[in-house]
């Protein structure tokens, strides 16, 4: 029969169902069709296995009964099940796979290998994410993009060809664990005097970015099923990379003090914490002093480790710099990380991280294991960059830049809120949240947006979980400062047409 003994195949797929590891628009006949596929494909439903009928199943899940004709037809068109009047539908004999395995002699004879179904795994399917997901391309507002034509071109190249002209060996060759010892060496310089990061340099790993960092802690201070607090709503990246590892996100919402714990998340305490307290992704919210202390006591009383995200604390236009969440951790539970994406161009693909010393060899062996590291040329160039000087510069460079835009964004914005939008006042990052009401469709103010020729993304979908916030993300550091007036213009007549119709 099956593997489903002791549950009826009913039961089992209203849980499947209700986990909701599929993209949020997928169709419910789909959702079914690929329940029942991967379950077939799997071998928990086998050869011969009868299915029930099509209107039990509705009744049983309480879905419209076109719902369940459309999944079994599907399943019957792809050879998955076969249907028989008198005897139901029962899971086929020959499953569509098993077609697909190129027998000896057709291979000896050199036929074309036949194509194997696209068949994921569930990790594979979160990996890759829903199809209606931001597609990466660059418009005017698009969030998460860097002005590229300030970046000192020539300067960097000057850098890089300094290390060229006289390449040491080992800089063709695999890198060390942990990272070129200079690049390490030239972070915990800046993080120590720049973000009063605790730190020595052994502390220090170069990773490829924030999300090989989330990963490697994931992968070495979690097991599947642990669970992790993540902001709601959250950084796409992040969440994505703690689904994979087989985490179970939990969402703890965002108020104006930053990530806002209560009685129903103390209730079962996390293995991690993932957050975002310089600038909360994406809301923009800097987190209190208080807030931060609670979550130091909290995580340091109940054994979790937080996961401090600061990923555009550089750009602060007002107020003095705030101190990291690292600084003030008393107990060694705090893994910092920061990227080079923001401030120098995404495509380096350069992060770090700072571990709690104790951490600090297995996370350097851990990394070393999983990912072997290069580009030694690029940490090379990299810590001269920081170490002359440059980086501060370009970085004082930017602030302006950025600066200027956001406030000519917030000043175009601002008519806004005659009609029930919100924006909410905040100093620093690359981009703003415009804050929509409740019953807002916030994905059709971004169609709208979109159909101007400019791309903006829905902040609904950055939330986890049931409770999601309408409103807007708009980046402004990759448009033109000439340009942000008349686009923001644009916009406005977007969302006010939006919210009064
Ligand atoms: C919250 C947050 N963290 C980190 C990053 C950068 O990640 P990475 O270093 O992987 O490019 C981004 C990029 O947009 C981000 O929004």
């Amino acid at each position: 029969m099956t593997i489903l003994e002791s549950l009826t195949i009913s039961d089992w797929l209203r849980t499947e169902l209700k986990q909701g590891r599929f993209p949020p628009r997928m169709p419910a006949h789909r959702r079914v069709y690929e329940s029942i596929r991967r379950a077939i494909a799997n071998e928990h439903l086998t050869p011969g296995t009868r299915l029930p009928s099509t209107r039990s199943l509705a009744q049983d899940l309480d879905l419209s009964r076109n719902t369940l004709l459309a999944a079994f037809e599907q399943l019957h068109e792809e050879g998955y099940v076969v249907s028989q009047v008198g005897s139901g539908t029962r899971v086929a004999d020959t499953l569509p796979e098993s077609f697909l395995v190129l027998d000896e002699a057709q291979a000896q004879g050199g036929q074309e290998a036949a194509k194997r179904p696209a068949i994921l795994s569930r990790r594979g399917t979160m990996a890759a994410g829903p199809v209606d997901q931001p597609s990466h391309e660059v418009q005017p507002f698009t969030p998460g993009e860097d002005d590229f034509s300030a970046f000192p071109t020539r300067l960097w190249r000057r850098l890089l060809n300094r290390q060229w002209r006289d390449p040491q060996p080992a800089y063709l060759d695999y890198g060390h664990a942990g990272g070129h010892l200079p690049l390490r060496r030239a972070i915990a310089n800046y993080l120590r005097m720049s973000r009063t990061v605790n730190l020595t340099v052994e502390q220090v790993l170069i990773t490829s970015g924030t999300q090989q960092s989330i990963d490697l802690c994931a992968r070495m201070l979690t097991d599947v099923g642990d669970r992790v607090w993540v902001e709601s709503p959250c950084y796409w990246g992040a969440r994505r990379v703690l689904e994979v590892n087989g985490l179970d996100l939990h969402p703890v919402p965002v108020d104006d003090e930053g990530m806002a714990p209560g009685n129903r998340d103390f209730r079962r305490p996390p293995r991690l914490i993932y957050t975002t307290p310089s600038h909360q992704y994406p809301k923009g919210v800097v987190m209190s002093y208080g807030r931060r202390r609670l979550l130091l006591d909290y995580a340091a009383s109940r054994g979790a480790w937080i996961l401090e995200d600061d990923y555009d604390s550089e750009f602060r236009f007002e107020g003095r710099p705030l101190s990291s969440l690292q600084g003030m951790d008393q107990n060694g539970c705090v893994l910092y990380m920061g990227t080079f994406s923001k401030v120098m161009y995404p495509g380096i693909k350069l992060g770090y991280i700072v571990v709690p010393p104790d951490l600090a060899d297995s996370f350097k062996r851990g990394l070393y294991e999983l990912q072997r590291p290069g580009q030694v040329v690029i940490q090379a160039a990299l810590a001269e960059f920081i170490e002359e000087g440059h980086f501060s510069t370009h970085i004082r460079r930017l602030r302006q830049i950025y600066k200027e835009r956001r406030q000519l964004l917030q000043k175009v914005l601002a008519p806004v809120a005659t009609v029930g939008a919100r924006l909410p006042p905040a100093g620093s990052g690359l981009h703003l949240v415009v804050e929509l009401p409740a019953h807002c469709d916030d994905v059709r103010v971004a169609e709208l947006a979109a159909e101007q020729g400019l791309r903006v993304y829905p902040l609904s979908l950055y939330g986890v979980g049931e409770k999601r916030e309408k409103g807007l993300i708009v980046g402004y550091a990759y448009a033109a400062t000439e340009r942000i007036t008349p686009y923001g213009r644009i916009l406005a007549d977007v969302i006010q047409a939006a919210l009064s119709s």
